[in-house]
């Protein structure tokens, strides 16, 4: 085994990422390349599942692999690809699946959640895990930084890995551990869980006009200007504590004084917030706008992907006895 431990983590092209997904997961998931070998893909097989639109499934992953350019992620030390350029995951999860009883697939929170909501779920949703644990393990992967909705995912994919082991033989797969962060979920500007769904959420590399614009729209308190005010239950706070600790201790200390507003909060958290993402924007956009070059870099990553990819395809057939003549 190597001496350089890995980390892998999947982002799925189904959104153009907001803050949330920033602070929950992309920021994360760059500071582990300092200490790992990281690898970062696009989960694109993952988003067919929901997504239907073609052109919405083209699209999304040049602008995921712009946000994560953007957001610092360096594709010479770092391996960012998407996940359809390594097929080698298909004969790796066909292998897997041999080996879990359906059962486990059957109380998968995804599907179960689909069921319950009265869905008529595809096998896609079904065999997610199965996929998942894939993507995973084809690496050799030793930590994977995921939001606790995916503690379960983690989960089997350790116990399909142990089961390899134990049938074919130890050193088989690598083990790998979920690292889940303890950071509280990002809120939307109307106090809930910042979701694309909800509507609710903050663009990363909209124009400052607009960015602005959504902050003075965040919901607050309705206490006079004069009044003191408590920072912790607000959202104007919470926001600016999880883009900056510092920013958001000055500004604890003026709401605690009173003779400050939420509109004055509000812009300071937009600061905070410009100068976080503003020098990001531009390279964004410059990216974004050169789709045949994150086609060159995405390619670049999936050559190197493939190069592990094919080295753990090969254990695992040695060990599972299929093998073929040169
Ligand atoms: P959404 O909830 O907007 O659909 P996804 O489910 O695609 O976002 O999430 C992608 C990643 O971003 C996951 O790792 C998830 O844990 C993280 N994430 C999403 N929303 C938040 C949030 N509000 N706070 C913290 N992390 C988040
Ligand atoms: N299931 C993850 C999500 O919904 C995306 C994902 C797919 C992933 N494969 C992965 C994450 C492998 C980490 C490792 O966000």
């Amino acid at each position: 085994m190597r001496a350089v431990k890995t980390s892998l983590t999947g982002i799925k092209p189904t959104n153009t990422p907001h803050l949330g997904n920033y602070l929950g997961a992309i920021r994360p998931a760059l500071e582990l390349a300092k200490q790992y070998r990281s690898l970062y893909f696009i989960a694109d097989y993952h988003a067919l599942t929901t997504v239907r639109d073609p052109e919405v499934l083209r699209t999304s992953v040049y602008d995921v692999a712009a946000t994560w350019l953007a957001s610092g992620l360096d594709p010479e030390k770092t391996i960012l690809f998407r996940q359809s350029a390594v097929p080698e995951v298909f004969e790796l999860s066909w292998t897997l699946s041999c080996l879990l009883a359906t059962g486990q697939l059957e109380r998968g929170h995804s599907y179960k959640d689909a069921l319950a909501k009265g869905d008529v779920p595809n096998a896609g949703i079904f065999y997610y895990p199965v996929l998942m644990a894939a993507d995973i393990l084809l690496y050799d992967t030793h930590v994977v930084p995921v939001g606790k909705d995916q503690k379960q995912h983690l989960e089997l994919c350790r116990d399909v890995a142990q089961r390899a082991n134990h049938v074919f033989g130890e050193g088989t797969l690598v083990v790998p551990e979920a690292h889940i962060g303890d950071a509280p979920l990002v809120p939307g500007t109307d106090g809930e869980k910042m979701s694309k769904s909800r509507g609710n959420g903050i663009p990363l590399f909209a124009p400052a006009k607009k960015l602005r614009k959504v902050v003075m729209g965040i919901k607050t308190g309705s206490e006079t200007l004069e009044e003191p005010k408590d920072p912790e239950p607000s959202t104007v706070y919470q926001l600016c504590r999880q883009v900056s600790p510092e920013a958001a201790a000055e500004m604890a200390e003026k709401l605690r004084a009173g003779n400050y507003g939420w509109g004055h909060a509000k812009q300071a958290l937009y600061e905070t917030l410009e100068a976080e993402l503003g020098p990001k924007r531009e390279t964004y956009q410059a990216l974004r706008a050169d789709e045949a070059k994150l086609d060159a870099l995405l390619e670049e990553g999936a050559e190197r992907a493939r190069v592990i990819a094919r080295e753990t395809m090969g254990r695992v057939r040695r060990a599972i006895g299929m093998t073929r003549p040169a």
